[in-house]
């Protein structure tokens, strides 16, 4: 039957529910996993606090974006109080799609009343009447639970009308997507939130002074609305005690692949890949792609690297891959990868994406030649400078990354020529 479902043959809706409990594997709690606040704490919290001071105590701590690209949080949600429009909208991006990445998953089956508390400070803060959980459509089965979560939170007056008796009035709708890595893009999920396909939009305006209906939006990343309640509860110096001066606090990451403990593990900032190598039971590891495909692949020559936003950033993907692995193998999965998740909508990514593709088809199919290899770091050129959005800037990583660390790789894999002795090549070639 796995075979039937993995094939697509029967409709997501109709897997059996026990294919679905997943053992959350939470193998190293940390700052926030640690500090679990009761339902209704952080907005009672911001409440006797103030909403400003609430804003100012988020940004004491640093919060820095948890999607990866680690833009202030506070920052973020200042810009979208002061636009002039009267209606605004929070959106939860959980449309967690960056292969490797599950801690997401694991934070709304486990912790989503901090989750949706977030998303609520956020509303009180910038004045906002509707939020969005744009949930990841392959997360169908988390649907359920985490309505009744919504209903639960309606009923004990943490959502709807008059929230704790106070002059809030905040409400969360949950939106499933389709499937499409695409819509992870922000602007892309802004569009298929108003019902249109999944195309990203021009940047800036951003979000915050142009999001969804044209309206100031806030959209974060779920662990970034799960570390807001906790800040309001504990405070900014409680976050920003741990991590590195440019980057505080802790990170969520999710590890799979070679190693013996794959699981939810959580790191302050400034953590060695060594030290989390370790505690994951990882041995002969050939390389670690941090961030994911769109990521950094990055060798056993530089596990001294940190995890942070200054060194390595990641979204919360980490892959372990062992000396048994064949590196060429690892960026032609991620090259098909991004050539079928291209949007389509520019023509750099959508034939360039196509093009990486057939050439590294050729190369690991043994049938390249060095020109080859100088066409394949051209066409990664092309993609990377002329793309329309994140996805085509960064569909070249895989093979940038490889081809840089390990170019005796690639150049094993190309054609053998031989000649017959007696041969006149330059005849021939004239
Ligand atoms: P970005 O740096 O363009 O923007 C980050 C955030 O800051 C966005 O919300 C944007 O609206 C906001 N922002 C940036 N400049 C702003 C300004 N001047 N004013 C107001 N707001 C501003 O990064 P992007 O393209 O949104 O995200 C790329 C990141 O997403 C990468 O780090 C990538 O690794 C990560 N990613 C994560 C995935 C996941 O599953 N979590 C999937 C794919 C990519
Ligand atoms: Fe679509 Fe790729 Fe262009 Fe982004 S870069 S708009 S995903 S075709």
């Amino acid at each position: 039957q796995i075979a039937e479902l993995i094939n697509g043959e029967i409709p997501l809706e109709e897997w059996p529910a026990e294919f679905f409990e997943v053992d959350d594997n939470i193998r190293k709690p940390g700052l926030l996993l640690n500090s679990q606040t009761a339902q209704g704490e952080a907005l009672k919290a911001a409440l006797a606090r103030g909403f400003k001071e609430t804003l100012a105590e988020i940004d004491k701590s640093g919060l820095r974006g948890r999607g990866g690209a680690g833009f202030k949080t506070a920052m973020k949600w200042r810009f979208c109080a002061e636009e002039q429009q009267v209606e605004r909208y929070v959106v939860c991006n959980a449309d967690e799609g960056e292969p490797g990445t599950f801690k997401d998953r694991v934070l709304l089956n486990s912790f989503a009343h901090q989750v949706f508390e977030g998303m609520t400070l956020c509303a009180a803060i910038i004045g906002a009447k509707q939020g969005f959980l744009y949930l990841r459509g392959e997360y169908l089965h988390l649907h359920g639970k985490l309505q009744a979560t919504l209903a639960e939170r309606r009923a004990s007056g943490l959502l709807g009308t008059g929230i704790l008796g106070g002059a809030v009035d905040f409400d969360i709708e949950i939106r499933l997507g389709a499937g499409a890595y695409i819509c992870g893009e922000e602007s892309a999920l802004i569009e298929s939130l108003e019902g249109k396909s999944g195309i990203p939009r021009n940047r800036p305006p951003y979000p915050v002074t142009s999001g969804y209906l044209g309206r100031p939006t806030v959209v974060n990343n779920v662990e970034t609305f799960y570390a807001a309640s906790a800040i309001a509860v504990h405070g900014g110096d409680w976050f920003a005690a741990s991590g590195t001066e440019k980057s505080q606090g802790s990170k969520i990451l999710s590890i799979s692949g070679d190693c013996a403990k794959p699981g939810i593990y959580e790191y302050p900032f400034g953590t060695t890949i060594r030290a989390i190598l370790e505690d994951c039971g990882a041995s002969d590891v050939l390389g670690v792609q941090v961030g994911g495909p769109s990521g950094t692949f990055i060798s056993d020559q530089e596990f001294d690297r940190k995890l942070a936003f200054e060194d390595l950033a990641t979204g919360g993907s980490f892959i372990v891959f062992n000396g048994n692995r064949d590196i060429l193998a690892i960026a032609h999965n991620f090259t098909h990868f991004f050539a079928h998740e291209s949007c389509g909508f520019c023509t750099p990514c959508r034939v360039g994406t196509s093009l990486l593709r057939n050439q590294l088809d050729k190369i690991t199919g043994g049938h390249g030649s060095a020109g080859d290899v100088v066409a394949l770091e051209e066409i990664c050129r092309l993609i990377k400078t002329n793309s329309h959005c994140g996805l085509g800037q960064t569909a070249a990583n895989p093979v940038l990354t490889t081809l840089e660390r390990y170019p005796e790789r690639y150049q094993s894999r190309l054609k053998k020529i031989s000649f017959e002795p007696g041969f006149d090549l330059d005849g021939a070639l004239e």
